[in-house]
């Protein structure tokens, strides 16, 4: 039975397997889950309906739930990140239906998410939370037939506690990203390492000796910052958060506002999940040839209109994901991967080492999904902690790293209270 798509080329489809065997292989958490979900079966009958990044790693995750039973549909949660070549192997090889194309423009973007909808899910797995929010908006009829969902990153998050805290929010949904095999390891590490390929894939400029200013010292940041200072730049960190500051500090890195960082940097990447951190006065300030992008969720950390406005010309396309905009004070700033999250747009987002541990959250967030369907309230909550920690014990045995275990006699030390010097 020929399975419905949308995708941009089907003869991609060898490529694209080559592609997700060669991820499944550093994912070997996400494989013990998919061997005993293909005995277990324990998503049987369920709809699921994915709005993630449609990558190599996520075509290993979809995998996993469809050995679990569940009939899912795939779509992009992002214009930009879709590997066109993951696509058309999930349609062919898998008889996944997916709805994504790598540059799709915003409606067509749209339209792919309500095809998604069109499948009327049980469960809801997203990365940003587009696909609840349009369910929510536009789809209420659908709702009651939604036992729960999973969100992955930390905008999605803050977006869907918002929706709880109105009471707007009508189903539950566990937080994949507050889970600490996810945020501590995908967000730090997975988005330090993309990031810096993602720049490099689309400028080929040495970072040694560049001023790079990375916007916020959160866990996504924080990687950034600390890969930049490993390729040798010269960073600098600008935060609104005093602790954060004081952390960056303490790291090492100069602080400062914004503002005085314009005229220093030589790249600027923002990954704070908040808007116009980079704004006009900004740029304006910027050094002539000045690189920026952006690596926080939606492409609202730049403020891309008014580089527009303030530039004297349409933005030309000088390289791959590289736009040179002439402004009107005469100088060029160069806008990576139209503002969108750099390292899916110009590389290929997390390495799976690291998307191993936040999809086996996802897989065993939606197994949870099922077995306390009807027992949650319509509230935003994170994976229990036996969980988190069963992936982390998994993910150091694949990596052959074994650790001590308490004595008995440290086990009645560390819960007592009498015993002092
Ligand atoms: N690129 C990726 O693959 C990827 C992966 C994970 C998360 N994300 C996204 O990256 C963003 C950040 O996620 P996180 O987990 O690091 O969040 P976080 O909450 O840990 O960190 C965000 C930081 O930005 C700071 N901040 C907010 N406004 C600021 C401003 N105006 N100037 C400077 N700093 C500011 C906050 O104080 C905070 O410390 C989110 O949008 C998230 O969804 C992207």
């Amino acid at each position: 039975m020929a399975i419905e798509h949308d995708i941009k080329d089907p003869s991609l489809a060898d490529g694209g397997r080559y592609k997700i065997e060669w991820a499944g292989k550093e994912m070997p958490v996400l494989k013990l889950i998919r061997e005993r979900f293909a005995k277990e079966r324990p998503l049987d009958g369920l709809r699921l309906s994915a709005c993630l990044h449609v990558t190599a790693e996520t075509a290993n995750l979809a995998h996993t739930l469809q050995a679990g039973g569940a009939d899912i549909v795939l779509t992009a949660s992002n214009p930009l990140s879709t590997q066109d070549d993951v696509a058309a192997s999930l349609v062919a090889h898998y008889e996944i239906p997916v709805y994504a194309i790598k540059g799709e423009d915003d409606a067509t973007y749209y339209d792919h998410i309500k095809a998604a909808i069109a499948h009327k899910p049980h469960i809801t797995m997203d990365d940003g939370a587009d696909l609840v929010s349009t369910l929510h908006k536009e789809y209420t009829d659908l709702l009651p037939h939604v036992i729960g969902g999973t969100e992955e990153t930390t905008t999605g998050v803050i977006r869907l506690r918002a929706m709880a805290k109105e009471g707007a929010l009508k189903f539950p949904v566990i937080a994949i990203n507050d889970s600490m095999t996810k945020h501590l390891f995908d967000n730090r590490y997975g988005t330090g390492q993309s990031t810096l390929d993602g720049i490099i894939r689309a400028t080929n400029i040495l970072i040694a000796g560049r001023t790079v200013v990375v916007a916020g010292y959160g866990w996504c940041s924080r990687g950034i910052a600390m890969r930049a200072e490993g390729h040798g730049a010269n960073v600098i960190v600008t935060e609104v958060d005093a602790l954060k500051a004081l952390e960056a500090v303490m790291d090492g890195y100069r602080v400062m506002p914004m503002a005085e960082a314009a005229p220093l940097g030589d790249i600027f990447v923002t990954a704070t999940g908040d808007i116009n951190v980079i704004d006009t006065h900004h740029m304006e300030a910027m050094k002539d040839g000045a690189i920026i992008c952006n690596s926080g969720h939606f492409n609202v950390e730049i403020n891309l209109k008014g580089l527009r406005e303030m530039s004297r010309s349409e933005p030309e396309l000088i390289r791959p994901f590289v736009e040179r905009y002439v402004l009107k004070n005469g100088k060029t700033v160069h806008l990576l991967g139209e503002g969108r999250l750099v390292n899916l747009a110009a590389a290929e987002g997390h390495p799976a080492s690291v998307m191993d541990m936040s999809f086996a959250n996802q897989a065993l967030g939606a197994e949870y999904m099922r077995d306390n369907a009807g027992t949650l309230e319509d509230q935003v909550y994170t994976i229990p902690e036996e969980l988190d920690m069963e992936i982390a014990r998994l993910k150091l045995a694949a990596m052959g790293i074994s650790i001590d275990t308490l004595t008995t006699e440290q086990e009645t030390y560390l819960n007592q209270w009498q015993e002092g010097t």
